[in-house]
């Protein structure tokens, strides 16, 4: 068997509603009248979503700060401010409420407010040491960023993103409530569960995949595959909002255990240079990836195939190829292109997208078969 670390959330609160028990799971480790800081953003805060945690807060006999002025994609000048803030509310606990950019940021503020530090300066030396105990409560099923020690944080004066990575930054509390997810418009719906199939298929046929991440991996796509078209169609269905929402916790926890690989690795150039969002051009790159290796991965993808409950019988390779039939169709069902014509780009550009990509070799190197640029071209020809 081949070896593995892992480390994971210490406590993981699931269910629907439980986002109103995150008073008390902090009462569980700090005084009452102790100042806590929620993390969101002005979406989330307009929503109406934080009334029960804030309830539960309040019902504890905590003091609530709210910081909403979390941008959509915090730059490393965004958190060194921010940072300042934090410093100043001196809070015993923090919570983050929202998406991976909350989330994100959220890990990296709880540093920066204990160690005397700039962002830069962590991506550049690592991480000292743990920051203030969080409470992480997603609000999209699809990053996995409560799960992971990831924190991707963009650097404008080095045009690029680059996730901080540290044990330290393991969240130590968790809340999962589908509840959060029941009014996220459909779009969003299908570009993060499709992000969230991504990390558990890339994370299962990966170099690096293991027994650990395979267990978490094969039953995330079951529970993705068997509810994303549901959630997308009724988003109200909280049976469909729960199975993704736990489908994708376990995309962030094979992350840490293994690693995504070719689908991001050629993705991060459409988001870097072209601003696609994250899960939509990995959508447009998850069927022309799987095509390219196919024959290099059949036996696992067959496996897929079979921990979905297809039912498709035959060879491995007919099994493998209905799977990819099946993501394709998935994609295609929630309105998503299945090339980059929508976005604009042309042939000019594909010596830069190939290079970009290649360059991201953290990836590329967990990637099952060997991509040259050649083939990297090849497979940003097919969606063009
Ligand atoms: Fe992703």
């Amino acid at each position: 068997m081949r070896s593995f670390e892992a480390f994971s959330v210490p406590f993981v609160q699931f269910g629907a509603g439980t986002s109103s028990k995150a008073g008390k799971i902090i009462s569980s480790f700090c005084k009452p009248r102790a100042t806590i800081l929620l993390i969101t953003d002005q979406n989330i805060l307009a929503s109406g979503m934080l009334e029960r945690i804030v309830e539960g807060i309040h019902e504890e006999g905590f003091d609530l700060e709210i910081l909403d002025s979390i941008p959509a994609e915090p730059t490393d000048n965004d958190l060194d401010l921010l940072a300042g803030k934090v410093r100043e509310t001196n809070p015993s606990a923090m919570i983050a409420v929202g998406g991976g950019s909350v989330i994100d940021a959220t890990k990296v503020l709880s540093t920066l407010a204990i160690h005397q530090c700039s962002t830069m300066e962590l991506a550049d030396r690592g991480v000292p040491g743990r920051g203030i105990p969080c409470v992480m409560i997603p609000t999209t099923a699809g990053t996995g960023a409560e799960a992971t020690p990831n924190a991707i944080v963009l650097f404008p004066s080095r045009n690029l993103k680059i996730g901080i990575v540290s044990r330290y930054l393991i969240p130590q509390f968790v809340i999962l409530d589908p509840e959060l997810t029941l009014g996220l418009p459909a779009s969003l719906t299908a570009s993060t569960g499709i992000d969230a199939i991504c990390h558990l298929l890339e994370c299962y046929i990966g170099k690096k995949a293991n027994a650990f991440s395979d267990m978490y991996a094969l039953e995330g796509l079951r529970l993705m595959m068997t509810s994303l078209q549901v959630a997308y169609h009724e988003g109200s269905n909280l049976e469909a909002r729960s199975k993704a929402m736990l489908g994708a916790y376990y995309g962030g926890v094979c992350i840490t255990a293994s690693g995504t690989n070719a689908i991001h690795a050629l993705s991060y150039p459409l988001g870097g240079i072209y601003r696609i969002p994250h899960g939509i051009a990995n959508a447009i790159l998850l069927v022309p990836v799987m095509k390219y290796q196919k024959e290099f991965i059949a036996s696992r993808l067959a496996m897929v195939a079979d921990a979905i409950g297809s039912g498709i019988k035959g060879d491995v390779r007919a099994r493998a190829n209905e799977l990819i039939e099946s993501l394709r169709s998935l994609v295609k069902e929630m309105g998503i292109p299945a090339t980059l014509k929508p976005f604009g780009i042309s042939t000019s550009a594909l010596d830069t997208l190939a290079d970009a990509a290649y360059g991201v070799r953290r990836l590329l190197d967990n990637n099952p078969v060997d991509l040259s640029k050649d083939a990297i071209k090849a497979i940003y020809r097919e969606v063009l």
